[in-house]
């Protein structure tokens, strides 16, 4: 059982970039808690990937078909914009949770749209970076449950 977990654009300014909403921890903190949760859960293989780059993210998504069991996705800005990123989830129709370091729930109105969403069957938010540990266990469950 092995999960990819993909963040999309300025996930790898984590650290530096506005603090007092994503946190003080960088991208490599992020990588070391979606090892230690995979590892708890029983994956045999975790692969985090970081792309500024949408079709990046959309060939990533693509080849995930046929090697992954299942997705963690951050799109970050991708979210709110990216029909490409949503066709391709359900292109692959891999199990897929959504996962924000902030609750956009109560941010602005431009990040209330969720494209990619549509294609992932559960959601986490506000979490800070243990989110994506919750967004693991989320997928783990769920694998577990299908076979
Ligand atoms: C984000 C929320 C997005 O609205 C924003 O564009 C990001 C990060 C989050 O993790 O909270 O880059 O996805």
């Amino acid at each position: 059982m092995n999960v990819l977990v993909i963040n999309g654009p300025n996930i790898n300014m984590l650290g530096i970039r506005e603090p007092g909403i994503y946190g003080t921890q960088n991208y490599e903190a992020l990588v070391a808690i979606c090892e230690e949760a995979a590892s708890a859960c029983g994956f045999t293989r975790v692969e985090c990937f970081q792309s500024n780059h949408e079709g990046e993210i959309v060939d990533k998504i693509q080849q995930a078909y046929g090697s992954f069991d299942g997705i963690v996705i951050n799109p970050a800005a991708y979210t709110h914009t990216s029909v490409a990123i949503l066709d391709a989830l359900k292109a692959v129709a891999l199990p897929a949770v959504e996962i924000h370091i902030s609750a956009v729930e109560d941010r602005e109105d431009f990040r209330q749209i969720s494209y990619a969403g549509m294609a992932c069957f559960e959601r986490v938010t506000g979490e800070g970076l243990e989110g994506y540990a919750h967004a693991i266990r989320i997928l783990a469950h769920h694998l577990s449950s299908e076979a």
